[in-house]
């Protein structure tokens, strides 16, 4: 296996996205190769010796690492501008694997209440049955971060933009706050992408991505990455990652791989297609209200203009007359499906009450500004006068 020339750091992000990471074999192959192997075979049990004791470079294993995920986590450490990454086996082994390699029993953790309800557990459930305390905090207030900080506390979590309502926070601030006390911030930035908002650059010190979303981009692999520094990767996540078994899977990585190269293309034209939409729907008399960041009614408007340099591919609508019409109006859509998931290139909606954020109880559901007339939209890449034409007629029909 020959390792091509790494791109030079003064690429732009399109041309990395294409060639960034690649590894050839003998073969001299264009396209990167898929190796599904579980293990690896050595030359004398002296060579296996070495490899284990770390003394000769090479794959042992492939929970531990494999040549396709290791292609991945290259491109990724390049679109991310991370010194490196992690591949997992979804969005979650990603939030939980990071937060894990952060903590012990003893120690706290602060996290904005408005998250997707698999963190949310995460956080505030599955950590502190294990000794680890958690401060659930209104994740655009500053002074609630700084005021939830304790001695013990090891790590912050947070999402922004918000799953679904779209809220943006402060993350250089709440950056400061946790290295004044000692703690890593760790940034989901799923509704952003890499492309809008570079977490590590305004002071984060972990990022995660549900790489299920726009990284694959297209509804059909599982799969995350954790990006950061060399060192915490080495020091912090390492066993946990090894022993633990949050792999992801060559083959999905391959298809993640692939993916990046059309990345920034597919990312750009959805997000295109959400800002229209956004505007639209905030003129329409059935809509109360539209969350998009890059909207001048976006309640963190300042934020979003310090720190994203786009909006989302997502957009959060307010429906009058609640769950009933809301669902109506899901019902009423044709070329929009009903799905729960989000960054694919057919644009998609759910109702977050009734599924995404269903764990929450009203007041958790309220704290994360959800009411039962909310519907979270995540835009693909039809063309957008049909997108338009099916909400004008869904929206006719309530
Ligand atoms: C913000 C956010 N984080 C994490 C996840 C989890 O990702 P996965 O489904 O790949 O485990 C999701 C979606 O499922 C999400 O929307």
């Amino acid at each position: 296996m020959s390792d091509t020339k790494k791109p030079e750091a003064s690429l732009r992000p399109a041309t990395k996205m294409v060639h960034g990471g690649t590894m050839r074999s003998q073969w001299g192959e264009t396209s990167e190769a898929m190796f599904m192997t579980q293990g690896y075979v050595y030359d004398s049990a002296e060579s296996q010796e070495a490899r284990f004791n770390g003394e000769e470079p090479g794959y042992i294993y492939s929970r531990y690492a494999n040549p396709t995920i290791s292609m991945f986590e290259e491109r990724m450490a390049l679109l991310e501008g991370a010194e490196a990454a992690r591949g997992t086996a979804s969005g979650m082994a990603a939030v939980s694997s990071a937060m894990l390699a952060c903590v012990k029993a003893g120690d706290h953790v602060v996290a904005a209440s408005a998250l997707f309800g698999s963190c949310l557990f995460i956080v505030s459930e599955l950590l502190p049955r294990f000794g680890v305390e958690c401060t659930l905090v209104d994740g655009t207030d500053l002074s609630a971060w700084k005021a939830a900080m304790r001695p013990n506390t090891t790590a912050c979590f947070l999402e922004s933009p918000t799953n679904p309502v779209l809220s943006v926070i402060d993350i250089a601030g709440v950056a400061e706050i946790a290295h004044e006390a000692g703690a890593k911030l760790v940034v989901d930035n799923v509704f952003a992408t890499a492309l809008w908002q570079s977490p590590l650059a305004l002071g984060a010190d972990v990022v995660v991505y549900s790489a299920t979303k726009h990284i694959d981009g297209q509804g059909r692999c599982l799969g995350g990455v954790v990006l950061s520094s060399e060192e915490f990767l080495e020091a912090d996540f390492k066993d946990v990652h090894r022993h633990t078994g949050p792999s992801l899977s060559p083959f999905n990585a391959w298809v993640m791989l692939k993916s990046l190269e059309t990345f920034p293309l597919r990312v750009k034209a959805q997000t295109e297609n959400a800002r229209i939409l956004a505007d639209r729907l905030a003129e329409h008399k059935a809509i109360e209200r539209v969350f998009y960041p890059g909207r001048a009614d976006h309640p963190q408007a300042d934020v979003v203009a310090r720190q994203m340099t786009g909006g989302s591919t997502m957009v959060a609508l307010n429906v009058a007359g609640g769950k009933a019409k809301a669902f109506a109006l899901e019902n009423a859509l044709k070329v929009v499906k009903i799905s729960n998931n989000l960054g694919d290139t057919k644009s998609l909606i759910t109702h977050p009450a009734t599924t995404t954020h269903q764990r929450l109880d009203d007041d958790q559901l309220a704290a994360a500004g959800i009411g039962q007339g909310t519907l979270r939209l995540s835009l693909g890449l039809e063309d957008i006068e049909d997108l338009w034409e099916d909400f004008e007629q869904a929206l006719s029909s309530l």
